[in-house]
């Protein structure tokens, strides 16, 4: 016979994938949503729908009682105005219910860097989570620690496509490890499946390997027919303009992102050392092929308004580039 799981997030990237897996394997699931128009086909696959939100302690205790497991998260609402606080709310109401419920076991989408006890972007609200669960009373947890995630690479197609770069403020030549989300879920449900994880258990996910900036755009750009796509090192305050007026992110939003991109560069964020247990299979290579390139194909052309002001911008860059230190 199937087990019960809860999915939190079943709308999102890892949580979609949990949950179909799940499904596939004949277990039972129930996920919880705002919006249950938008759960593809998941209703079809079988899915039990509680229609209601992250933040509501009762609704969430409802969906999680009787469950053999359930898989949470904290949500980066980027249209937040304070992002950190609509995290707080998922965090504090999820563990009330995970607490009322008494479900006996967890396992969580954190972050590298939840051992961090100052804010960074949205990875304190994981470092939050850890803590709660982690006073939870016989509870038998999965800190999940995935690095940056391969998909944020999908916010660079507009730049790409307006300003003819890629770009970000981590240095050209800093290794950042990056993972695609696919593989989170697939660990996510060997642990959920399995059930026999006891105590706390923090497991990062250190994707395939470490990427530089530069073969970060050499791998995308080669993937979508242009090879000769150049990586700029952003200022702060570039991509922060970038960020609010083209890519609909709240100020608090991008400032957030900023942290996490500093972060990144000195080292402050970084994940536990390579080794086989936290390697994951999916290359940047491979995702390039059959996310990356597919998306930027679909995205609509920058509008004649943005290409000029990418190319003023592009050759603002350029010539910076040039001017001697
Ligand atoms: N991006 C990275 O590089 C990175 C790296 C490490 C860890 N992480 C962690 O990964 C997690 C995000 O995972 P993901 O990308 O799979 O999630 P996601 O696709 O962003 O979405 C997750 C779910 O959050 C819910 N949600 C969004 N805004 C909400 C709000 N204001 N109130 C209530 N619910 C809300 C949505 O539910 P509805 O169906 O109700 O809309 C959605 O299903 C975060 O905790 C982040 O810290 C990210």
């Amino acid at each position: 016979m199937g087990n019960t799981y809860a999915v939190c997030g079943a709308r999102g990237r890892v949580g979609g994938v949990v949950a179909r897996q799940l499904l596939a394997a004949g277990h039972t699931v129930r996920v919880v949503t705002r919006d249950p128009n938008g759960l593809g086909d998941l209703v079809a696959l079988g899915a039990q729908v509680r229609a209601g939100s992250l933040r509501d302690r009762e609704h969430l205790t409802e969906l999680m009682r009787g469950v053999d497991a359930v898989f949470v998260l904290t949500p980066v609402d980027v249209s937040a105005p304070d992002v950190n606080a609509v995290q707080r709310a998922v965090v504090d109401a999820t563990a009330a219910a995970i607490r009322d419920s008494a479900v006996p076991r967890v396992v969580l989408l954190s972050s590298w860097g939840a051992e961090l006890t100052e804010p960074v972007g949205g990875i304190i609200a994981c470092h939050w989570f850890e803590q709660v669960l982690d006073e939870i009373d016989g509870l038998h947890r999965v800190h999940l620690r995935p690095v940056w995630f391969m998909e944020n690479f999908l916010w660079n197609i507009a730049l790409i496509k307006s300003v003819g770069i890629n770009g970000s403020t981590v240095g050209a030549d800093k290794p950042i490890p990056a993972i695609a989300t696919p593989d989170i879920a697939a660990v996510a449900v060997d642990y959920l499946r399995s059930l026999t994880f006891e105590g706390r258990t923090v497991h990062y996910l250190n994707g395939a390997r470490d990427y530089t900036m530069t073969e970060v755009t050499r791998i995308l750009g080669e993937s979508i027919g242009r090879p000769d796509l150049r990586y700029f090192r952003l200022t702060d305050d570039v991509l922060r303009k970038g960020m609010v007026n083209s890519g609909g992110l709240t100020p608090d939003a991008a400032r957030l992102v900023l942290q996490i991109s500093g972060a990144m560069d000195t080292g402050m964020v970084h994940a536990e050392p390579r080794s086989p247990h936290n390697t994951t299979p999916t290359t940047l290579e491979q995702f390039a092929e059959t996310t990356f390139a597919p998306m930027y194909r679909a995205a609509p052309d920058a509008s004649w308004r943005d290409k000029v002001g990418g190319a003023l911008l592009r050759s603002y860059l350029t010539a910076s580039q040039r001017r001697p230190a």
